[in-house]
């Protein structure tokens, strides 16, 4: 497809069939006819790839991949991949980006990919004059710990730079080495942990004391993704403009609010980091631990929403988030490999912001129903569809069930096993 006439804001996708989804999908990232079969296939991984991956391998699960349309991020059109299990995020972040296309989507900036390690030595006389003496030799333990990855060196990354901090726990002190690494496009965690293991014998020595923990940390503090995007007052209403800006209030007091708040944040960002095989459990403990730590003794929302000088709603987010392009499952995994490709993305950089831009979409949806209709409404149209299935409904069926359980508020099995014997008697 030229790229000059590429749209992400394709009508009525949902309504199109697996076939012509594939044709659209396709022709945006210019698919190949395997990558195309390889997503039809609809079991990506064959028992020699799932069992290099994971150890004692029986099986494998899946989750259904959609594609979240209307996207602009930093100028460019994107189609989103999102794996995930609970109806209606899809659609809703499709929405959310959409009503962002006025004013030309999201924009995003990530830093760049600086990962922490952390080397923990513990039994120092002096943690004062240890931390001294380490950070005397800053550069020779930097050349140290690039001498083990001269690949990533490079490419431009490596150790950076290394800081200590003095912590105490049950009345004993521990002296914290950091080291900063750039890991370039990727996660990190392998380049991290050896280049903290290499260099913990030289900060025994130094310290004179024993070294503990070598491993890196997943509060990235120095890899926060952020974006940002303003949604037209004439486009949302007014009263959607402070809707959301009054769900954004309740979660920035309230953390039992921000926990849910930021729940809505994750659905999406989980989505895109597993369709793409990244760590999610990585993103996940980085973003919780950012939102516990950004704000003195409180757990706050990851994004924040005002009103701009016209009245518009403007939503921002800021989050640590440490995805890779190289290395594990998205080098591995076929369908991981195509999410990449259909997102067109060529670096770590690139990749975390969409995902930002997908975080504060979906949030922004989550708050614009919640603070008007409800977010019922929406959910239980497609939770019905399962549950006619779940009662028996063959394909033909499914609609005409779902629709009159979902009008009776009776999304239950009960009730939609005795719709489909009323539907079936009256044919
Ligand atoms: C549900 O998966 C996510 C929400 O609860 C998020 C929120 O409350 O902001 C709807």
């Amino acid at each position: 497809m030229d790229m000059e006439k590429q749209n992400s804001a394709i009508s009525k996708f949902y309504e199109k069939s697996l076939d012509d989804r594939l044709k659209v999908v396709g022709e945006f990232a210019t698919l190949t006819l395997e990558e195309i079969i390889a997503l039809k296939k609809y079991a990506a991984l064959d028992f020699d790839t799932a069992n290099r991956m994971i150890e004692n391998v029986i099986g494998t699960t899946q989750l259904p991949i959609g594609i979240a349309t209307n996207f602009i991020v930093n100028g460019r059109e994107i189609l989103v991949p999102m794996a995930l299990e609970e109806p209606s995020v899809v659609a809703a972040a499709s929405k959310a980006a959409s009503l962002a296309r006025a004013s030309g989507g999201f924009t995003v900036k990530a830093d760049e990919p600086i990962m922490i390690g952390q080397i923990q030595l513990v039994n120092i006389a002096d943690p004062s004059q240890a931390a001294k003496k380490i950070n005397e030799k800053k550069a020779e333990l930097i050349e140290l710990a690039n001498q083990c990855d001269k690949t990533l060196v490079s490419f431009g990354g490596g150790a950076k730079d290394l800081e200590t901090r003095i912590l105490k726990h049950d009345g004993k002190e521990m002296l914290i080495v950091h080291l900063y690494v750039d890991v370039r496009d990727a996660m990190g965690a392998n380049a991290v942990n050896t280049m903290a293991e290499s260099i913990a014998p030289k900060l025994e020595e130094l310290s004179k004391g024993k070294v503990r923990l070598r491993i890196l940390s997943n509060l990235a503090v120095r890899r926060l993704a952020r974006a940002k995007a303003v949604w037209k007052k004439e486009d949302i209403g007014e009263d959607t403009v402070q809707g959301v800006i009054d769900a954004y209030s309740f979660a920035a007091a309230d953390p039992f609010r921000a926990a849910t708040h930021n729940k809505g944040i994750m659905n999406g960002i989980d989505a895109v980091v597993i369709a793409t095989g990244n760590d999610w459990r990585a993103i996940e403990a980085g973003a919780h631990a950012y939102a516990g730590t950004k704000e003195k003794g409180r757990y706050v929302p990851l994004t924040k929403y005002y009103k701009d000088k016209e009245g518009n709603l403007v939503g921002e987010i800021e989050l640590p988030v440490a995805v890779g392009l190289v290395g594990g499952a998205t080098k591995t995994h076929p369908i991981a490999k195509i999410a990449v490709k259909i997102l067109g993305v060529k670096t770590s950089k690139e990749l975390a912001e969409i995902i930002a831009a997908v975080g504060l979409a979906q949030n922004f949806a989550a708050l614009r129903a919640l603070s008007t209709e409800g977010i019922q409404k929406g959910h239980m149209k497609l939770h019905s569809k399962n549950i006619a299935v779940t009662a028996g409904a063959t394909e033909d069926e499914v609609e005409a069930v779902a629709k009159i359980i979902s009008d009776e508020k009776k999304v239950n099995v009960t009730r939609a096993k005795e719709v489909l014997d009323e539907i079936r008697k009256k044919r």
